[in-house]
């Protein structure tokens, strides 16, 4: 998207939402968030950093998400926010994205994405969305996603709306660190999300935790240690190839999984 912006023109600057600032935000013409989906909604970090803007006065926005087929509210969620704001929403994309996830239930869903196929409609959008901002046209962009404009009420949607950081942590089993494999890297306490790794001199966490499990796939020594036990029955549950299949959005053709891994092609 960055690329398909600077070629109609634009400078563009990618910024990790750790290291924005409200003047990244206030300072441009245009001003894009992007954020994988989590539990069917956007992450704590993303809402809340949204929330924390000042008032933006129909600053240009439009939101992007990467999801593994159940995106529910992730878009919705981030347009509520910056339209709470005051922010103008031209509109939104969402790719597919590979999940990598401990529980080996849903590890490995949509290999390879998003894929060259997915980077190019991803820069179609970017190129859809500079030329509406150039001709200053005042309503949505008519490529949008239609659920970044409007909150939908699918299964999903409410997956989205009703879980919690804090049912997340009573259901699924917090990371445990091996202390005989770390050595005191950091890695983990600098990439939390939610910052709730502190060294003192290994990685202890505090309370925040919201099981991305983003310690866990990240640590080079293999140092964090989960048993999904029950919760894995719940993810499974949840987040099984049929209820992807029911309530998710599958297009025709779209590959869940490998085939011969745990094979389901839709
Ligand atoms: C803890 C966790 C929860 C997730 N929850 C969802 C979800 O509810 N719905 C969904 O579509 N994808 C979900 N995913 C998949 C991610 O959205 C997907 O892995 C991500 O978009 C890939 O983005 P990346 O390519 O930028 O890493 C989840 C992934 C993790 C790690």
């Amino acid at each position: 998207m960055a690329n398909a912006f600077g070629q109609a023109g634009h400078t563009v600057e990618v910024i990790p939402l750790k290291k924005a600032s409200l003047h990244n935000v206030t300072s441009a013409d245009l001003f894009g968030i992007a954020t994988p989906c989590y539990v069917s909604q956007a992450p704590t970090p993303v809402k809340k950093f949204l929330s924390s803007l000042p008032l933006l006065n129909g600053q240009r926005s439009f939101v992007i998400a990467t999801s593994g087929g159940c995106p529910g509210r992730v878009l919705y969620d981030m347009t509520y926010e910056l339209r709470n704001r005051g922010a103008f929403l031209v509109g939104g994309f969402l790719a597919r994205g590979e999940v990598r996830y401990p529980a080996k239930c849903i590890d490995g869903r949509f290999p390879g994405r998003p894929n060259a196929e997915d980077l190019a409609e991803a820069a179609q959008f970017a190129t859809a969305v500079a030329e509406h901002i150039s001709a200053s046209y005042p309503n949505t962009l008519t490529g949008s996603r239609k659920d970044a404009l409007k909150a939908g009420l699918g299964f999903y949607d409410i997956v989205g709306m009703t879980i919690s950081d804090g049912m997340m942590r009573l259901l699924m089993p917090e990371p445990k660190l091996d202390l005989s494999r770390c050595n005191q890297c950091q890695r983990c306490a600098v990439e939390c999300p939610v910052d709730n790794i502190t060294l003192q001199p290994y990685p202890v966490l505090a309370n925040r935790c919201i099981r991305c499990y983003h310690c866990y796939m990240i640590c080079p020594q293999k140092a964090f240690k989960m048993n999904f036990g029950l919760a894995n029955l719940i993810v499974k549950s949840i987040y099984n190839v049929t209820f992807v299949r029911w309530f998710g959005d599958i297009k025709p053709g779209d590959e869940i999984y490998r085939p011969n891994a745990n094979t389901t092609t839709y």
